[in-house]
């Protein structure tokens, strides 16, 4: 498949030489069993590559699976991804099958793979290695043939320096490195993306397409947009929901884009208290509160239809199935499966200035925060990260 094609199929935007390159190399590696580390800023269109890398590889008719390294709690890591016999901890029941056991044959994707305790990075090395793991609670070494491609946002040279991450794991790993680049180095791509964002809200919500005048274009272009793909996503769908005019000026748009070199932290007016949160922070907070009680609902329906340890079907903007994944069934399945998928997927609309002004407000106390905004503490801590928050 060429680039354009790789393109068409995987819905990419953007014609930047960088990018290209990265969809490049994905093509080449997929027909090898190397593994691959993706690399690159948060929010850049990392998740896309190990599928294209997996739907043009030998390995396509087998199974693929996500994980989100980052989203399992340190406690269960070991045995989601090598799988535990029955009666090795608290609560495991019967004996269970690992990612690298389900797998077998096929791919694994380990996204954020920097935030792996260091105890199951030594796991994921013997198994790169050697093929071999042995589950939790058991001395036997089983076999598996899986191919592994891994993202991480997080510079892996200074998480070797800080000893978060093993050395020798990240030159296994990096076999393949293929580097996102981040939008303000895609200048030429960013109105093409907008304009494909507000095509896709203006079908979703189903209203008009917004559109960006001549200097509004300009300050999209010229913006940094640390958040990436996700945020300038996000502000498109802000705008689509909220604007009643769908000709959008400067003015209308630089509500939307926090200003740069200026401190996010909030001017606190003595006496008011009570204004800390602008009408606008506080229409997002509704609309995001509203969808994660939507997801929530949908995601109980999902549940009550299907037996627990099933698939998780993971699904794009417009509800198509993009992704299938088993569920486990541990107390924080909800946080791991479908909750997490949708909690991701529904908090893009939460903007770092809400997040810096609630912790703000609570002195910095997490829990209050999280309380305040609707998510959990994890969530919010997941978000602090994502958003970069010098907090
Ligand atoms: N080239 C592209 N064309 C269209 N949409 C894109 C493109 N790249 C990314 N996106 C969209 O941008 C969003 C962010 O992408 P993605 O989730 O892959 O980011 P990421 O690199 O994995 O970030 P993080 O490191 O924070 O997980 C997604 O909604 C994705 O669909
Ligand atoms: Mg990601």
């Amino acid at each position: 498949m060429d680039i354009r094609a790789i393109k068409l199929r995987f819905d990419i935007i953007g014609d930047n030489h960088a990018l290209n390159r990265a969809i490049d190399i994905a093509v080449q590696v997929a027909a090898t069993d190397l593994s691959v580390l993706i690399t690159g800023e948060s929010g850049v269109g990392k998740e896309v590559f190990p599928q294209i890398i997996h739907t043009n590889s030998p390995r396509k008719h087998n199974q693929y699976f996500a994980v989100n390294c980052g989203a399992i709690p340190e406690g269960t890591i070991d045995s989601e991804l090598f799988g535990h016999e029955k009666g090795s901890f608290t609560g495991a029941y019967e004996t269970r099958k690992g990612y690298f056991e389900v797998a077998d044959g096929g791919t694994l994707f380990l996204d954020e793979v920097a935030e792996l305790p260091l105890s199951t990075q030594v796991r994921l090395l013997r198994v790169l290695q050697s093929g071999e793991f042995i589950k939790v609670g058991s001395s036997k070494v089983q076999k598996t043939d899986v191919r592994v491609i891994a993202a991480t946002n997080v510079n892996v040279l200074r998480a070797i320096e800080m000893g978060k991450f093993r050395e020798d794991l990240y030159y296994r790993l990096n076999t393949v490195p293929i580097y996102v680049p981040p939008l303000r180095e895609r200048k030429e791509d960013i109105h093409q993306l907008f304009k494909k964002f507000a095509l896709d809200f203006a079908d979703k919500y189903k209203m008009p397409t917004i559109r960006l005048n001549h200097d509004a274009v300009r300050i999209l272009e010229n913006y940094r947009w640390p958040g990436n793909i996700r945020q300038l996503k996000s502000i498109a769908e802000q705008i689509s929901i909220i604007e009643h005019n769908r000709e959008i000026s400067t003015e209308v748009l630089k509500k939307y884009i926090p200003e740069e070199g200026v401190s996010h932290l909030p001017v606190r007016t003595e006496g008011h208290g009570a204004d800390y949160m602008t009408d606008r922070d506080i229409i997002f907070k509704v609309l995001y509160q509203l969808r994660q009680e939507i997801e929530e609902l949908k995601s109980g329906i999902v549940k009550s239809q299907v037996p627990v340890s099933s698939v998780i079907a993971k699904r794009d903007d417009v509800g198509d199935v993009i992704e299938e994944r088993s569920v486990v069934d541990y107390d924080e399945e909800a946080e791991i499966s479908s909750g997490k998928e949708s909690q991701d997927f529904s908090i893009q609309s939460m903007n770092a200035d809400l997040i810096r002004k609630s912790l703000e407000k609570h002195n910095g106390k997490r829990k209050a925060a999280a309380a305040e905004l609707g998510i959990s503490e994890r969530t919010l801590y997941r978000k602090i990260k994502e958003l970069n928050l010098d907090i």
